[in-house]
């Protein structure tokens, strides 16, 4: 706990003050959060139905919420889809011809897309996927790049009612067919390559490795770019099933609480969850903190780069930007590829009026310093939001000056689990580098001590979430156990697994992690995937990950292993197991650096001591060593 008491200490200690600009201020659909918040209070269940009434429902609720405890309900009785609510609805009021999305990639042309095109696009690959037997409740695995294919692929399960599970496609053969096997899926839909870097990604490879020997998934649908491309026989070609699909798919109308997608993240123990969002209380949360909090409306020019296989592209660029009746603006690439000016030459080519990225990028942009700006004004960005990873003041007021000079930048917390933003910085709100902001309507926060005790304002301690909010998961993927252990009665509600501190002024700031989970790059690794992954090589007899702090990424990993007898500790082995977890997981999992060791310190009852490694590394005060085995 001790770098979290020096990060209160240090926060005491901080205190810029950025205010709104006027321009900003005066465009704020919320312009007194605390009044918002008070209106909620006084009375939740009207506050719910007034947010849901601006959305469409083919039968409208009988009750608005019903909770009890770790149960909760929303819109009961009601029938929707959140397909219909992004594309229907919009072009039923005047937007078909809109431009609902200019899609950029790294090495391909532009592509625009209006509302009525992308109803088309999507109800063609409903229409496939209904052929192929899809249908209410069935998993469908999309492992595609941030594409409108991508998209269209998304928003064609859910007008069915069918349920995606998006595998980021830059994650390896293990986390794939994990996510396979235990979604049950009989469908995959994937891309052959992506872009990145000035690189051709191939993605098939991935794909046949993972569904190797898995009898489960009956078909593949491959969007190939590369026309050399081969499909194995059985499998079939997404632009080819499309264009021979009927245009037209009416969208089902389903229960409120009917799921929409799953998706992973990872936890403190085990394998990765299959976190469960449904078609009502989802649709309703992100539509009203797109407008609400995010300030956005039919007038303004989003973009968020994020990608499809986060919960941040799920809520804010496959659902959100679209229920608002925007147009945005995606890219397939990295966000510094060909350069790092490039992000910022688009946002001035589309006039982007609010961007959504990760401190990592942030601090990334910084690095390559100023220059990289010198062919962009960025003077239409109102609002720069970042989010998944705490937002270190040095980021954040370099981002003010530099990337949003006319604009505003702010933070804001949620998590895979929470759908949508829980705290966050509003429009209307001064900006004050290192805290997060204020907490959204409906989301009840307090910081506890171990027993559960009750922390002051100032006094940091685990963050606990004290009611269910629409946009929170209903359950984990055919582990409801798994959902209810998620809460604690001692603790008094949905642990989040943060560190964080409330000030007297209703900020809050949220620190790091209490858990075994790590953040690198914004991105969230289970120690356990990490652990489990090099246990599957031959090689390794035990393993325990630590993340260590890293300038650019907040947190690289590192890996102590015990290598099993016969095998050579040295360059070479460590070199094959740090690809070996690349290869299982992702790059983005591949440690940074790997010791090999005797033995592991764990308790008396075996669980590993990974808080004592982090501590020898850093040359930190060990704390309490009593329950240490050897
Ligand atoms: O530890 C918190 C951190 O990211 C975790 C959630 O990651 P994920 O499920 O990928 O969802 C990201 C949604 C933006 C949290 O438990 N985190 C997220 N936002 C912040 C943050 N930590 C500090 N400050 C934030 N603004």
């Amino acid at each position: 706990m001790t770098r979290h008491a020096d990060a209160i200490e240090a926060l005491s200690h901080l205190d810029q003050r950025l205010d709104p600009p006027g321009n900003v201020l005066e465009a704020a659909r919320v312009k007194d959060d605390q009044a918002w918040y008070r209106e909620w209070e006084a009375d939740p269940e009207a506050f719910w139905e007034r947010a849901a009434d601006e959305l469409h429902w083919f039968e409208r609720w009988q009750q608005a919420m019903q909770i009890d405890g770790s149960s909760h309900r929303w819109f009961v009785g009601g029938r929707t889809n959140l397909s219909y609510n992004c594309l229907e609805r919009n072009i039923e009021r005047g937007l078909g011809d809109k431009v609902a999305l200019h899609a950029e990639c790294e090495d391909q042309p532009p592509r625009d897309y209006s509302y009525s095109e992308i109803l088309e696009q999507v109800s063609r690959t409903a229409n496939v996927l209904r052929g192929l037997g899809v249908g209410e409740g069935d998993r469908v695995v999309i492992y595609m790049p941030l594409s409108p294919e991508g998209l269209f692929t998304m928003q064609a399960c859910v007008r069915l009612g069918a349920v995606h599970s998006v595998v980021y496609a830059g994650m390896g053969e293990g986390a794939l067919r994990h996510r396979v096997e235990d979604s049950g899926a009989r469908v995959l839909v994937c891309a052959d390559l992506t872009y990145r870097r000035g690189a051709v990604v191939p993605l098939k490879p991935i794909v046949d490795a993972a569904l190797a020997g898995l009898e489960q998934v009956e078909h593949v649908i491959v969007w190939r770019r590369d026309e050399a491309t081969t499909l194995a026989p059985g499998e079939l070609d997404f632009e080819r099933e499309l264009a021979a699909a009927e245009p037209a798919c009416a969208a089902v109308a389903v229960d409120a609480e009917h799921p929409a997608f799953m998706l992973y993240t990872s936890g403190t123990t085990g394998s990765p969850k299959g976190v469960v969002h449904v078609h009502g209380g989802y649709a309703v949360g992100v539509h009203l903190l797109m407008t609400h909090y995010f300030d956005v409306g039919e007038s303004d020019t989003w973009w968020s780069t994020s990608d499809i296989g986060w919960i941040v592209g799920h809520s804010y660029i496959c659902y959100g930007p679209m229920m608002a009746g925007a147009t945005q603006v995606i890219r397939e690439g990295a966000p510094d590829y060909p350069d790092a000016g490039i992000t910022w030459q688009l946002v001035d080519k589309y006039s982007v009026t609010a961007l959504f990225t990760a401190p990592t990028a942030v601090r990334m942009f910084m690095r390559a310093g100023e220059k990289a700006l010198a062919d962009s004004d960025r003077s239409t960005l109102r609002l720069l939001f970042c989010a998944g990873e705490p937002f270190n003041p040095e980021a954040w007021l370099w981002a003010a000056k530099n990337l949003a000079p006319a604009g505003h930048v702010v933070d804001n917390y949620w998590q895979t689990e929470i759908a949508s933003p829980m705290i966050g910085t509003f429009a209307c709100m001064q900006g004050r580098p290192g805290w997060a902001g204020r907490a959204m309507p409906g989301i009840k926060l307090k910081v506890v001590d171990e027993a559960g005790g009750r922390m002051d304002d100032g006094e940091g301690g685990t963050l606990v979430m004290e009611q269910p909010v629409p946009w929170m998961m209903q359950t984990i993927w055919q582990d409801d156990e798994r959902y209810q252990s998620c809460f604690s009665e001692r603790l008094g509600g949905y642990v989040t697994g943060d560190i964080a501190v409330r000030d007297n002024e209703g900020y809050w700031a949220v620190l790091g992690r209490s858990d075994d989970v790590l953040n690198v790059a914004g991105h969230r690794i289970g120690t356990a995937d990490v652990e489990s992954s090099l246990i599957s090589h031959p090689a390794v007899s035990e393993s325990a990950a630590i993340g260590l702090p890293d300038e650019l990424k907040g947190e690289r990993i590192k890996v102590f292993v015990v290598a099993a007898n016969g095998y050579e500790q040295g360059a070479d082995l460590s070199d094959e197991l740090r690809k070996h977890v690349s290869r299982e997981l992702g790059p983005i999992a591949r440690p940074s650096e790997l010791d090999f060791v005797d033995t592991l310190p764990k308790t008396r009852s075996g669980k590993i001591m990974r808080r004592l490694l982090r501590a020898r590394e850093l040359g930190l005060d060990e704390g309490d060593t009593s329950t240490l085995e050897d």
